[in-house]
């Protein structure tokens, strides 16, 4: 991507805390704590309400335990703006919850779109062995809230190995679900 005004990238050591399986974490930290997991370039041309953000996202697959690698994960901090994403190349999940907690997966390979609804947290997970490549758009006002995460202990569900080549969800077991407010069952 040319013309980006942002580039940021996240390594393995940036990631401490998020995969469920710590063991398994620590000793890929050990030797490869700079590798890069991940990395985003994006254009950013104002924060207007009426403008857009796009950018391309380069998820390095991996995994630790039998968990896939992932992006960190957010809710837009204006929660109802959306976003989409097409997959450029890799083969992904678009792992998206509610912040009561209702889960939605979507696949993403090759010329595939995601749409991700207003008020969904969602995360890019790599279940593949290539690098799951995706260019994202989203108005240019949303803002990033990632504590709605970091505070439930993770999100609701872990996609994982199935240990026959493909990926499934499994229940974290350090979630918290939250206190969400009116309209919360
Ligand atoms: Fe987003």
């Amino acid at each position: 991507m040319t013309g980006r005004t942002r580039r940021y990238e996240k390594r393995y050591d940036d990631l401490l805390g998020l995969f469920a399986n710590e063991a398994a974490f620590t000793e890929i930290a050990r030797t490869r704590g700079a590798e890069i997991a991940y990395r985003v370039d994006e254009f950013r041309p104002s924060d207007r309400a009426g403008d857009v953000i796009f950018g391309t996202s380069m998820l390095y697959p991996g995994r630790v335990g039998d968990e896939f690698i992932f992006t960190r994960g957010h809710i837009h901090a204006v929660s109802d703006r959306p976003e989409i994403y097409f997959c450029q190349s890799g083969h992904g999940v678009m792992l998206m919850e509610l912040a009561d907690g209702t889960i939605r997966t979507e696949e993403m390979t090759p010329n595939s779109v995601v749409y991700v609804a207003p008020h969904w947290i969602h995360r890019s997970v790599n279940v593949g062995t290539e690098p799951l490549v995706t260019l994202f758009c989203y108005p240019a006002d949303a803002g990033q809230d990632y504590d709605i995460i970091a505070s439930a202990g993770g999100m609701r569900d872990l996609i994982v190995d199935d240990g026959s080549g493909g990926w499934t969800r499994i229940p974290n077991p350090r979630y918290r679900p939250r206190v969400t407010g009116s309209g919360a069952a």
